[in-house]
């Protein structure tokens, strides 16, 4: 395909995106340092900074560091690794690249540290259950300090895909279904991968991936077509990446997903168009994993040529492990001259981030071999995975156990250490995780696979822990389940302990939220515990126990069939909203109950928490913002946490909106009979809706829903909205924007 033809269909890809130069103007300049090595160099070697390769597996680190791999490092072909690590053989490869190549230029070393690097941390999802935000910047910082002794500058995260259909494998890896929860989760962790702006002197480099929609998988199969109206892209999608941004994220991944058949890796509307051009984004927009030479298998492109041109128009700066941009530019842009600005823009932009790393004034600093064997920090692996965890039911107030009750201990989960740390373990080592067995020392045990010994154990017992769910290798990257029921004999084990009359807790360990209603009816008791990480077992004894009071809250609904999917508690009202009456015609399945069987933002406690009225400071809604107060008290005999929730719904619009919306949240701790003053401000910025391209304040009312879970409203109010700037006033998606939280 020649030059006219790859115009054409980049100029396709593209809706209104800018055109090159145009898009290329809207780039703030490079440092003269950076400006002046560009300079220099030949096409090779700006395409080798273009250039990242896997310098090992994920369970092989560093393993493929062969001598033809230096040889291009030494030719400055090469501008950074992944799936490398270690304070030595890292130190002794940018020895490599900065004494033996022509221009000095430092690599960037790159992991997927998601959860942790070697204290394996609870999982994204399982950390998004706490609402904690202090909680996921602390995990991030852990991880980025270990991560940076260990010499790695770059990691692979946060992941902040919002995802509403449970088959997907990948909800494991981010925050859940809300844009709201999902962007404030993203500015923790940015803040704690990169805590000052940038990962100069701590942390390291974050990467606000996949860009953008990954989690709208046509039937939650992970890589499938993402097919979303323009407004759900920007009002359910796009804010936690704005958020990303806004927090100072050094890099973006673009996802393996197309849009509407346009894939995001040539997707030059979103991403040159709109993260660059209209949001101004100047970080690093890396590819996925092989995902510009997909850009063939897509249907988008003919050669490895086009698919390079076209991934470089799009403004995709750097090409992990496909070698496309190293083998193929060169040529392409021997046939369309255009592209070496483009080329330039995506150098300057690798320079730039490896200047404000500071490897050019020092590319040993990061890595230090003594601090690479500190010890795993337990007591904050423990506290976080405490948090994380949600009491879904408590009839009869089974929990927290009586001191002394005889305990059976029974589901191969509830022994299996390496399903604790989850998928992209980075470091991290089954033999430092305590399990649920190790931290139950007491208990009688049996892993489930006989049934009956299983029962035989149950009848033994005064009360059964039931540990059920699904082992960590059935949810992450390219795990999507058709049935995300119980897998396995688990089905029957759960018949068989129901049938011995015992009370049961069922301690849920998962990547997803199931589909369990058959299998939890009849049982009083219901733990979800995610993969909490190396400190799981005593994270969960803790809870069980009443040792700590659960204070977590689902971060995505869990249904009660597969057949839901995809849902959310954002939903619109319809013209026949779902009704429990069968002789009205509704929106709703006639073989299942309405709505999930737990709902977003729903987590029990062993207290109580009453709330007071809602106080406002104006009837109306403006700039300025409005405060919402509230008191919230623990009516309760134990100190516990309550996550408040902030929900507005505007009942009258052009399109009409969800029927609830969250727009504030704050975790709380309190002693028994302790009040704490609640205050939200909001502002009617946040009320946009994505209309026509902008974002557009509402005339009208919003009201106003305070309580404990989506489908726990405790108190509710309303205000009218005054002001109403100008259409597209502002690029910030409406969901991204922070709510102010006072406790008084
Ligand atoms: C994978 C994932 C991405 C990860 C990358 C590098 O395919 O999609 O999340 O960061 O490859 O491991």
């Amino acid at each position: 395909m020649n030059r006219r033809d790859v115009i054409a269909a980049a100029a396709m890809l593209a809706g209104s995106a800018m055109a090159p130069m145009a898009f290329a103007q809207a780039l703030a300049g490079p440092s003269k340092r950076v400006k002046a090595l560009i300079g220099e160099m030949t096409l090779a070697e700006k395409l080798g900074q273009m250039t990242q390769i896997p310098g090992g597996r994920q369970r092989a680190l560093n393993s493929r560091l062969d001598a033809a791999m230096l040889d291009r490092v030494r030719r400055g072909e090469m501008g950074s690794f992944l799936h490398v690590a270690g304070a030595e053989p890292l130190h002794a490869l940018q020895r490599v690249a900065v004494t033996e190549s022509r221009l000095k230029i430092p690599l960037l070393f790159a992991m997927d540290v998601i959860h942790g690097y070697r204290t394996t941390l609870p999982v994204p999802i399982a950390l998004a259950s706490s609402w904690d935000l202090k909680a996921a910047e602390r995990a991030a910082r852990i991880a980025a300090e270990e991560a940076r002794a260990a010499g790695l500058h770059w990691t692979f995260a946060p992941m902040v895909d919002i995802a509403r259909d449970a088959r997907w494998g990948r909800v494991v890896e981010g925050a859940g279904e809300d844009p709201y929860l999902g962007s404030r989760m993203a500015v923790a962790r940015v803040k704690g991968f990169e805590p000052d702006g940038t990962a100069r002197r701590v942390g390291i480099l974050s990467c606000a991936k996949h860009f953008v929609g990954y989690g709208a998988a046509a039937g939650g199969r992970d890589y499938d077509s993402a097919d979303i109206s323009d407004r759900t892209l920007h009002e359910v999608y796009m804010p936690p990446f704005y958020a990303a941004m806004q927090a100072g994220t050094g890099s973006f991944m673009a996802s393996f997903n197309d849009i509407g058949g346009v894939p995001m890796t040539a997707h030059r509307d979103l991403i040159g168009g709109m993260l660059r051009g209209r949001w101004g984004y100047q970080g690093i927009m890396v590819s996925d994993w092989n995902a510009i030479r997909e850009l063939i298998k897509h249907g988008i492109a003919d050669t490895p040529a086009m698919a390079a041109s076209l991934a470089l128009r799009a403004g995709v700066d750097m090409d992990m492990a496909s070698d496309t941009y190293a083998g193929y530019l060169a040529a392409a842009a021997a046939d369309q001259p255009e592209l070496l600005p483009m080329i330039d823009q995506a150098v300057e932009r690798i320079l730039a981030a490896k200047e404000r790393l500071g490897l050019f004034d020092d590319p040993y600093a990061f890595g230090d071999a003594a601090q690479e064997k500190s010890p795993l920090d337990r007591r904050t692996a423990r506290d976080l995975a405490q948090r994380s965890i949600v009491l879904l039911r408590n009839e009869g107030g089974v929990l927290p156990l009586k001191a002394g009750a005889k305990l059976a201990l029974i589901g191969a989960l509830a022994d299996d250490a390496s399903t604790t740390l989850g998928s992209w373990r980075a470091r991290g080592l089954p033999e430092n995780a305590v399990t649920l067995r190790t931290a139950l020392p007491s208990a009688e045990f049996a892993d489930g696979k006989d049934i009956a010994k299983a029962v035989a154990a149950a009848k033994r017992a005064d009360i059964v822990l039931l540990a059920i769910g699904e082992d960590y290798d059935l949810s992450g990257e390219a795990r999507s389940r058709s049935d995300i029921g119980l897998p396995g004999n688990q089905p029957a084990l759960v018949e068989a302990i129901k049938a011995t009359g015992k009370p049961i807790v069922a301690v849920l360990m998962n990547g997803r939220p199931m589909a369990l209603e058959a299998a939890l009816k009849g049982i009083p008791a219901v733990l979800e515990t995610w993969f909490l990480g190396i400190e799981s077992g005593p994270a969960i004894a803790d809870i069980l126990t009443g040792k700590v009071s659960p204070g977590g809250k689902l971060p995505m609904g869990m249904p009660r069939v597969t057949g839901q999917m995809p849902m959310t508690y954002a939903h619109q009202a319809t013209g026949r909203p779902a009704n429990p009456d069968f002789a009205i015609d509704s929106a709703r399945y006639r073989d299942v109950d309405i709505g999930p069987l737990f709902p977003f933002g729903h987590g029990l406690s062993y207290s109580r928490f009453e709330y007071g009225a809602i106080e406002l400071s104006a009837q109306t809604l403006g700039a300025a913002g409005t405060r919402i107060t509230i008191p919230v008290t623990n009516s309760g005999a134990v100190e516990a946490d309550e996550v408040v929730q902030l929900y507005i719904r505007i009942p009258r619009a052009i399109p009409a909106r969800a029927v609830k919306e969250l727009r504030g949240f704050v975790r709380l701790t309190l002693a028994p009979g302790q009040t704490k003053r609640v205050t939200f401000t909001l502002t009617n910025a946040q009320v946009a809706a994505w209309v026509e391209g902008a974002w557009t304040v509402p005339g009208g009312r919003v009201e106003l829903m305070v309580g404990s879970s989506s489908d726990d409203i405790r108190a509710r109010a309303a205000l009218n909205i005054i002001e109403r700037p100008r259409p597209g006033s502002t690029v910030a998606p409406a969901a991204s924007i922070e709510t102010k939280v006072e406790i008084a």
